[in-house]
Order: structure tokens, then C-alpha cells, then sequence
């Protein structure tokens, strides 16, 4: 057992709401703080002097200056196990040419494709991990990683396998999903729905076996799958047991109504979503996960975070980083800048960086900072935890915590 701090705010989020509007008065501060770690989990979060005098014996690790806490960051999005790079697909893009020329000229998802394929296992580990420490960096506790630039069983595989590798040499804790429905491999011989089928058949069954993935994703749009035959594969793979989430009304409306439907735990990206279908997922419980990543790479609208939290909505903020939508990685910078154009309340922000996101990962032992859950947090040294989104990513986080260790 340890006492931790003292710390000017620690920001525990404890109090808010899974779902809707927050405003920053509801926001639970814990002034000149301290936190008692044991085996990994927060025992009690109160002032500093007043533990330490109850827990007379108690280990103290000393924090020097001032610095504010908020609970581990989690990214509840990413595709961050790939070769390659798509820098020239971006500089095509900002000089003007269309998705159809990037693909021609060897871009797009295909080209990340063949880049994953092609690289070696020790190399696609490495650049993951080194991705997983940049996150850390940031104050990012959690992260959910996708296949997804395999599209075959081969090489599917090799991802997750690959990404449970990951699981094994960092202290972050990785959530794997198998996004094999992410688009339709050129030299798959067969149509969309085969190769839906060929996923359900021939990559799903292993993925339980070995136990890589409990989470399945696809990517519903006019250049990827259609909406009936993704229903029907998201229905077999709750069948099979795995848990659903969606790439949504990225440019086309229409499939997060689909993800309401089949109960998805979260329906991602939601760029193009009709105020009807907002209303929609509003009543469900299904998170709402807007990538303002993928909005900075495209130079494309941002999510309506701020209409689907006046509705109801459990909004969740993630990277998307992947090579091609959304190469930066920064969590932060992307949270607060959507903020400035959506009007997100910093409570909201925090919110969905944390608990929000959790809970559309299905994890409940982290995302606050409570007793009984996991002692993950980040530090910033700084004496107004409003300064972290006022800085827009440039305040850099001091020290990051998980299961009570300092890991950065
Ligand atoms: O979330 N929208 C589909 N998938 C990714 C992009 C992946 C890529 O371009 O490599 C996304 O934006
Ligand atoms: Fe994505």
C-alpha cells in the first residue's frame, strides 16, 4: 500500500453522468490530494495531510511542485499496427485529387494493405509498441487497436497476434478488435457478401480460438460494405459471441441506425449523421464516438458532438490514428480542438476521453478515479487541470500511472 501525491487537483470525475449534456460545475475536484494505491487499485482519494496522518506507516511517494491528476486517458479507437506511411496520399489530397485518383495512383487503404502484408513481424511490432509509447506519452492508459490491413486470414492473424504480442511488453492495456470487414481485399475472388462470409467463417473462428479479439468492427460506406449485408454479418458475429462496434456515417448516413440496431456497444466516426438518426442514438446505448482526427486529416466536417450530447447521447472522443484519415496521434490536441468548434464543455471532453470511452470498450474498472477502480492517471504539471485542453496538446504530460506504477 502507497499514498501518492500531494497534488494541487485531482480531477476524479467520480460523480458524472454515462450519458448527455455536462456542464464544468458538475466536474469533482479533490484539492491538495493524495491517492492510496493498493495492488494496483485505488483504496481512497482525499486530501493528502489527512491520509497521511491516518495511515501512519503507509510508503509516501512524494510529488514535487505542483501538478493536477486526471484518470488515465483511453483511447477507445485506433488502427496504429500498420507498414508503411501514406504521407503522399495527404499531399495528394490537399493538392486537390480526388479518392478514386489516390487509389489509382497506389494509395488508400489497399496500399496500407500491402505494406502490413509485406512487412515482418519484428517490424510491425516495433512500430506498434513505439506508437503504444507515444499515447502513453500523452497520459493514454488504455487503447483499443484493430486489425484490418490484413484482409486475409494469414494476415489478419498475423495483426492480432501480433497486437496480443504487443499486449505482453507494455503495461498499457490494449483492447484488440478484428476489423477484417474493412474493406474487400482486390484479390479476394468473390463479391462483398462472400467475403463477409469468408470472414465469418474462416477469420472468425480462429480469432476465438486463439483468443486474439472479442470485438469486431466494419466499415459501412459506398466504397466498403453496404448496409443490408452488414447487418447481416453483425448479427452472425453476435451469434459467434464477439461484441460490435461500427465505422458509421463517415461521408454517407445511414449505418449508425444499423449499429443502434444490432447493439452495437459503439458506433464510430458519425460525421455524416442525420439529425433523425441523432435522436436515434440518443435513446440507445450505444456510444457515440467522434474522431476529430480523421476531420484534421481529411480537412472533412467534425462529428455533431454537440447535438448528440443535447440529446442524450454517451459520447466518447478517440484518435482514429491510422496512416491514412488520421495520421497525428494526439489525442489531446484533437479532443480540444473539437471542442472549439463543437462548444464541448470541458467535463464533456474529459468525459469522453475517459469513462464515456470505457464503457463502449465494456471496461468499468477504469476512466474515474474512485476507490475500487484501477489506479491509472496522469499528471501534468500545472496548478488548473483547465489548462490541459487550453493548451491544446503542447502541455505535455508529466508522469502517467497504471495499476500504481509510474510506467512514464
Ligand atoms: O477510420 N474509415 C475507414 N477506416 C479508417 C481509415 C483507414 C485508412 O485510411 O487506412 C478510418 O478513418
Ligand atoms: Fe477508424
Amino acid at each position: 500500500m502507497k499514498l501518492i501525491g500531494p497534488f494541487k487537483q485531482i480531477v476524479t470525475l467520480a460523480n458524472l453522468p454515462l450519458r448527455g449534456k455536462l456542464s464544468d460545475e458538475q466536474i469533482d475536484i479533490v484539492v491538495d490530494g493524495g491517492i492510496v494505491v493498493n495492488d494496483g487499485t485505488i483504496q481512497e482519494i482525499g486530501n493528502f495531510e489527512t491520509l497521511k496522518s491516518e495511515n501512519q506507516n503507509i510508503n509516501i511517494e512524494t510529488i514535487e511542485g505542483e501538478q493536477i491528476v486526471l484518470p488515465g486517458l483511453v483511447d477507445s479507437h485506433t488502427h496504429i499496427c500498420f507498414g508503411g506511411n501514406r504521407a503522399n496520399d495527404f499531399a495528394m489530397r490537399n493538392a486537390g485529387k480526388t479518392y478514386l485518383e489516390i487509389a489509382e495512383s497506389g494509395g488508400g487503404i489497399w496500399s496500407s494493405v500491402q505494406h502490413t502484408r509485406n512487412a515482418s513481424e519484428e517490424e510491425l511490432l516495433k512500430t506498434l509498441l513505439e506508437r503504444i509509447n507515444f499515447l502513453i506519452s500523452l497520459g493514454i492508459t488504455t487503447i483499443e487497436v484493430k486489425s484490418g490491413y490484413g484482409l486475409d486470414v494469414e494476415n489478419e492473424l498475423k495483426m492480432l497476434r501480433i497486437i496480443k504480442k504487443a499486449q505482453g511488453k507494455t503495461e498499457a492495456k490494449l483492447v484488440p478488435t478484428c476489423l477484417s470487414a474493412h474493406l474487400k481485399p482486390r484479390d479476394f475472388e468473390g463479391s462483398n457478401p462472400e467475403y463477409l462470409e469468408y470472414i465469418l467463417t474462416e477469420i472468425l473462428p480462429k480469432v476465438k480460438e486463439e483468443e486474439l479479439a472479442t470485438r469486431v468492427d466494419i466499415f459501412i460506406e459506398k466504397s466498403a460494405f453496404q448496409p443490408e449485408e452488414s447487418k447481416y454479418f453483425l448479427l452472425k458475429t453476435k451469434d459467434l459471441g464477439f461484441d460490435i462496434t461500427v465505422h458509421a456515417d463517415q461521408f454517407t448516413p445511414g449505418s449508425s441506425r444499423i449499429a443502434v440496431e444490432v447493439g452495437a456497444k459503439s458506433a464510430d466516426h458519425l460525421e455524416a449523421t442525420i439529425d433523425e438518426d441523432i435522436e436515434f442514438l440518443a435513446k440507445s446505448d450505444t456510444v457515440a464516438t467522434a474522431l476529430p482526427g480523421a476531420s484534421l486529416g481529411l480537412g472533412e466536417k467534425f462529428t455533431p458532438a454537440r447535438k448528440l450530447l443535447d440529446a442524450g447521447a454517451i459520447v466518447a472522443i478517440a484518435s482514429d490514428w491510422n496512416p491514412g484519415s488520421a495520421p497525428m496521434g494526439n489525442l489531446i490536441t484533437q479532443a480540444s480542438i473539437l471542442a472549439t468548434f463543437e462548444k464541448l464543455t470541458t467535463a464533456e471532453v474529459l468525459a469522453g476521453m475517459t469513462f464515456r470511452a470505457a464503457y463502449a470498450l465494456g471496461l468499468e474498472d477504469i476512466g474515474k478515479l474512485e476507490a475500487g477502480k484501477k489506479a491509472d492517471f496522469v499528471t501534468f504539471k500545472t496548478d488548473n487541470f483547465q489548462n490541459v485542453l487550453y493548451n491544446q496538446g503542447s502541455l505535455n504530460a508529466e508522469n502517467v500511472y497504471i495499476s500504481g506504477n509510474q510506467v512514464h
